[in-house]
């Protein structure tokens, strides 16, 4: 089964206009007319139309950080989505570990979130992943699953082909602690199994299933060549041009 790789840099609260402009500049010049990867980068919401600037022309693909299910309204401090379309991104990310836990997001609340997003055209990135303690109990599995279908709840089989999922340990993310290529893996395959009993295998088989938490290029070609891994979602990593480039070479060289 070929699934074309995504690499997509989840920027969080860093970058300037300006500096955000400059780091998408290197990245279109090194890898924005091939088409073997998916690239995306996520800014945030003040950096986006810099960045939709720079990439216009190019393969670089860009996707908001978060949104409110909301068409509009009193929503004090959120975006919809039709302002992230009308900004050109063409991805969100949803459900991000740090969303979970400093702002208290919900399964429910990221599900409305993930429908909104696929009926305004919008590919949700939905992130899904255990604590420390959760892995420790051994509830890694259970508590992916819970987020997933969840997160998933009421996604027709036509517009899951939209959705990219995420795996990203808690206990790995900004850490420097990656998942060992296995421990990922073991992950991986559950979650398109899962898809497969929520759908049919045809449907799970094309689902892109991305790897996130401390991935950079010295451990990203191992995490890369797993049969159930379909990129990544890079913090840290995607903040610096050089590295961020070699990810997506990384991804290349996995054809
Ligand atoms: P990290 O972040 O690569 O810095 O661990 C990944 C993420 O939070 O998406």
């Amino acid at each position: 089964m070929s699934r074309k790789y995504v690499i997509a840099g989840n920027w969080k609260m860093n970058k300037t206009s300006e500096e955000g402009a400059d780091l998408v500049k290197e990245i279109v010049g090194a890898v924005g007319q091939q088409s073997d990867v998916e690239v995306v980068v996520c800014p945030p919401f003040t950096v986006l139309e810099s960045v939709s600037r720079v990439i216009e022309g190019s393969n670089v693909k860009m996707g908001g950080q978060n949104m409110h299910p909301a068409v509009s309204g009193a929503y004090t401090g959120e975006i919809s989505a039709e302002m992230l379309r009308n900004h050109f991104s063409s991805y969100v990310i949803l459900g991000h570990s740090e969303r979970r836990a400093y702002f208290a997001e919900t399964d429910d609340f990221i599900n409305q979130k993930v429908k909104v997003a696929l009926e305004n055209q919008l590919r949700p990135i939905l992130c899904v992943g255990e604590t420390l303690e959760e892995r420790e109990a051994e509830k890694t599995l259970d508590v992916v699953k819970t987020q997933l279908v969840g997160g998933l709840a009421g996604v027709s089989a036509e517009q899951i082909g939209s959705v990219v999922i995420a795996y990203e340990p808690v206990w790995a993310i900004g850490t420097g602690k990656v998942a060992t290529p296995e421990q990922a893996q073991e992950v991986h395959a559950f979650i398109r199994q899962s898809l497969s009993e929520l759908y049919d295998k045809a449907v799970a088989d094309k689902v892109r299933i991305l790897y996130g938490g401390s991935m950079k290029p010295g451990n990203a070609a191992e995490l890369l060549a797993q049969e159930d891994i379909d990129g990544g979602l890079i913090g840290g990593a995607a903040l610096d041009s050089n590295s961020f480039i070699d990810l997506v070479k990384s991804a290349i060289a996995q054809d």
